[in-house]
């Protein structure tokens, strides 16, 4: 917003006229206007001083802090708040009308005590993309700041309840409150809005143009009076937990140009017939809701449409070639939706390029998505039209032959997903000449030949390149190691790879590698891990012939990363130590000896801790069981000793626990009786003693439970509670000294079980391991 000082000139102005007039009555024009005004600059400094700067807080690259340069002090100019950056004063009133601070790094907590609530004149406020620190939305807002007209707090971190208050604000003809929730911790709630009162807000704000309220808990249905807001221009309400059946007048509001109801799974609803009325749409995105039925041939009607995205609905069947006519679109996704032919005899339920020939015409499109369509048949030749591609999805699909050399007439493809399909036959060179190319994803088809790995410094721009599970085998020429570009993601499993392939040296920004599923042997090379300290994420390395570490660290080099697969190799050695962040540590089946170092009791964050297949001895520290963030414990097939530790104390996502195959001894610790989300426990092959745990028939998620090969003893009698594992399926009590049979009860509530074995007192089920 500008830096003028307009206002100051127009009292000037005004007052000499008036002087001409009337002098008393001008100085007191004066005095009020100033004092009015010194007020609220005041308060918009003291504004200014409730909150920190911090450029991290604000998401914009362009960000910077509009408030730094505010002052009352110094030259005539800046004294007058008026001019200062993000403030806009009404040119007769000279009050602040306007206040722009977006993105402009404020970070800190905002209440009911804050001065803004001063600047009783706002018609227009903008706060968004900076950092609220979790404050309430003060009612203040809607008590004090009656004349606004443009409220924007979105993506700031506000939080909790919006106070009932904001619908006094009935001038209001953008209300954005969107993406405040806090995507690192999903845990937070973000805003919500009490049940019901959608209703009284829309009935409230009569001028209403923009709703935006993407991310707010609405959990309740759209309210049907949405149809009377005939000003509304834009309804963004991504993931708000809608449900019930979406009002379809809303698509024939008569200025309507965006309609955003992404991500609302629980939402139902169809597509009108599009007519003259809905001719301003040009956004509509249903994706990810329960929308279904028959897209209407009408929607070829849509003439100013250049967003579409119905993918992962439940629309059926018939794709209207009217579709066609949309040809202003630019985005176009209709993944996860298997259409067919119209008049189809079959099943109904493949798509070929037939069906969407139509996509010929849409020759404006930047994107395109028609991912898992169960699309079959050659390489689509419709895309050879689209000139303008610059993302393409045909991944997931059946799609076979050869990637076709022409695609390289796609200049302005920046990325291209073909993975999951049944391509096959050498890679064209062609495809390298896309100077654009950014993502390159052709993992999981049948390619085969050679590849030469130094094509891959053509596209110049390449961040992320996938190659696995195809039948490629990669040349890698060394003296060109250094000119492959800068990856950020690379995966070259399956690849036939028999060493690090050299140009790991250079690259410094890969974030994921994975060379799993290879033939790689001996020491990983301290080039390969040197230069990745701070950036990799996540490495597999799963099945190849590794020894162990050049130069053996204990403590793994990556400080950042979170998820480590060295299962299946040669390693051996004590466990290596991984930083605090890493989320799944994953060495099983290798040669590894020694104790789990209590280094492992500070890991907040581990999820899959796999252990299993080793020559690990020792006890297990007491901690392993209390970190809350653990959700699979594998430590089967080594030599550990001494009791279980205490499992589940206090608030724990515990699915799996595998401690079979080892020495351990004493009782099932009682606290896994906490266990609430305990799928598959595997106590078998131990020397624990103890009598039937069947307080373990509370755990509501149990499905596997084996006890066998130890020292179970006693009768199995029912617990007092009346607690009947009711999940369970398959348990295994054999080679154990128990006494008398099975109560009958259990049998006739286990109905998840197929096959029990009632004969010798022992009850056993083949070795299924349910999918985790
Ligand atoms: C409101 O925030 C200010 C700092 O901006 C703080 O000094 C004051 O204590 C807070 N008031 C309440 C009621 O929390
Ligand atoms: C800046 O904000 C980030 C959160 O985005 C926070 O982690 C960091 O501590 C803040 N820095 C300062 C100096 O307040
Ligand atoms: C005040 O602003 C005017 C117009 O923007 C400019 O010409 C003048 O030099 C400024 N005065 C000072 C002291 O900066
Ligand atoms: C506020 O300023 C930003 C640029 O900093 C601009 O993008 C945005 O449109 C402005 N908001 C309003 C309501 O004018
Ligand atoms: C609706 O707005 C009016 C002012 O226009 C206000 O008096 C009334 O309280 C508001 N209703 C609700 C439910 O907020
Ligand atoms: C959908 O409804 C089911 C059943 O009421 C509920 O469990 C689930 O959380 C809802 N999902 C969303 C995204 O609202
Ligand atoms: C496209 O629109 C034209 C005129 O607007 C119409 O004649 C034609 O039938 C439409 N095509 C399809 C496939 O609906
Ligand atoms: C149905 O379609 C298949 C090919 O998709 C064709 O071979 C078959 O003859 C058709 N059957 C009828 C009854 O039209
Ligand atoms: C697609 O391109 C081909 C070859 O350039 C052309 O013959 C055809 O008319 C185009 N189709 C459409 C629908 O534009
Ligand atoms: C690709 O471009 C070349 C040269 O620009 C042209 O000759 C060829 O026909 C194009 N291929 C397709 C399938 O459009
Ligand atoms: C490791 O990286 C540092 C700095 O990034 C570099 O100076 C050193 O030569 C590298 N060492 C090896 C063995 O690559
Ligand atoms: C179960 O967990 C609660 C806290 O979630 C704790 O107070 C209680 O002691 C635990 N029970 C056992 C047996 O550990």
């Amino acid at each position: 917003m500008g830096m003028e000082s307009w206002p100051s000139k127009f009292i000037y102005v005004r007052c000499f006229l008036l002087l001409l007039l009337n002098v008393t009555h001008c100085f007191l024009l004066v005095q009020t206007q100033a004092l009015g005004q010194v007020d609220e600059c005041s308060a918009l400094l003291q504004f200014k001083e409730s909150f920190a700067i911090n450029k991290s807080v604000s998401a914009y690259p362009l960000a910077y802090p509009k408030v730094a340069f505010w002052t009352l002090e110094g030259d005539q100019n800046r004294s007058n708040c008026c001019s200062w950056d993000g403030v806009e004063c009404d040119e007769d009133s000279g009050h602040v009308v306007g206040l722009n601070l977006s993105s402009s790094c404020l970070y800190g907590s905002i209440n009911s005590s804050n001065t803004l609530f001063r600047l009783v004149h706002l018609q227009r406020l903008d706060l968004s993309d900076n950092h609220f620190n979790f404050s309430e939305i003060p009612s203040r807002f809607g008590q004090d700041l009656s004349s606004l007209t443009y409220l924007n707090l979105s993506n700031s971190l506000f939080y909790g309840q919006i106070p009932s208050e904001i619908s006094i604000l009935s001038k209001l003809s953008t209300l954005d409150l969107s993406h405040n929730s806090w995507k690192l911790h999903p845990d937070i709630i973000p805003l919500k809005l009490t049940k019901g009162y959608m209703r009284s807000l829309v009935r409230n704000l009569t001028n209403i143009k923009q709703l935006h309220l993407s991310e707010v808990d609405i959990f309740s249905t759209v309210p049907d009076i949405l149809v009377n807001a005939s000003s509304l221009t834009s309804l963004q309400l991504r993931f708000c937990g809608l449900n019930g059946e979406f009002p379809i007048d809303i698509f024939h509001l008569p200025n309507l140009e965006v309609l955003d109801v992404y991500g609302n799974s629980n939402l139902t609803g169809y597509f009108p017939n599009f007519n003259r009325s809905n001719k301003l749409l040009k956004k509509l995105n249903v994706a990810f809701t329960n929308f279904s039925g028959m897209l209407p041939a009408s929607i070829g009607n849509l003439h100013s449409l250049n967003l579409l995205d119905i993918s992962y609905c439940n629309f059926s069947h018939y794709l209207p070639s009217s579709l066609g006519n949309l040809t202003q679109l630019n985005y176009l996704d209709m993944s996860g939706i298997f259409y067919d032919v119209p008049n189809n005899n079959s099943t109904g339920q493949l798509v070929s390029e037939y069906s969407l020939s139509w996509i010929a015409s849409l020759t404006n499109l930047y994107s395109l998505s028609l991912g898992a369509t169960k699309f079959r048949g050659k390489f689509p030749s419709f895309v050879a039209n689209l000139t303008q591609l610059s993302f393409l999805n045909l991944g997931v699909n059946e799609i076979t032959g050869q990637i076709p050399s022409w695609l390289m007439n796609l200049t302005q493809l920046t990325t291209l997903y073909l993975t999951g399909n049944n391509l096959s036959e050498a890679i064209p060179r062609s495809l390298f000449q896309l100077q654009n190319l950014e993502i390159l994803d052709l993992s999981y088809n049948n390619l085969s030949g050679q590849v030469e790995f130094d094509q891959f410094s053509q596209p110049k721009k390449l961040k992320e390149l996938y190659l696995s599970y195809n039948k490629l085998s990669l040349q890698i020429i060394t003296n060109l190691s250094a000119t492959i570009p800068q990856l950020e993601v690379l995966k070259l499993s399956s690849c036939n790879l028999i060493e690090f392939p050299e140009f790991l040296k250079y690259q410094s920004e890969l974030r994921e590698l994975q060379l799993s599923d290879n033939n790689i042997q001996g020491r990983i090379p301290k080039w390969v891990w040197n230069a990745t300290r701070e950036t990799l994420l996540t490495l597999g390395l799963y099945s190849n012939f590794l020894t162990g570490f050049d130069q053996n660290p204990i403590n793994l080099p990556w400080q950042n990363l979170y998820s480590l697969d060295l299962r299946t190799n040669m390693l051996q050695g004590s466990l290596p130590i991984p930083p605090q962040s890493i989320r799944n540590y994953m060495v099983g089946s290798n040669n590894y000896s020694g104790e789990i170092s209590p280094s492992f009791c500070n890991l907040n964050h581990l999820n899959i801790l796999d252990l299993s297949n080793n020559s690990l001895s020792g006890m297990l520290p007491q901690c392993l069981g209390n970190s809350s963030a653990l959700g699979i414990l594998k430590l089967t097939n080594n030599s550990f000793h001494g009791g279980i530790p205490q499992m589940c104390p206090d608030e724990n996502s515990l699915k799996m626990v595998d401690l079979s195959y080892n020495q351990l001894q004493g009782k099932i610790p009682r606290s896994m009786a906490n266990c609430t989300q305990l799928e598959f426990l595997n106590l078998g092959n131990n020397q624990i003693s103890d009598i039937f745990p069947s307080w373990l028939g509370a755990l509501p998620a149990l499905q596997f439970l084996s006890l066998r090969s130890n020292g179970f003893h006693g009768m199995i009698g029912k617990s007092a509670t009346n607690h009947d594992f009711p999940k369970l399926c398959i348990i295994d009590l054999s080679d154990n000294g128990f006494s008398g049979v099975l109560p009958s009860n259990y049998l006739e509530n286990w109905n998840s079980m197929k096959f029990v074995d009632e004969n010798s007192r022992k009850v056993s089920k083949a070795k299924r391991k349910p999918a985790l």
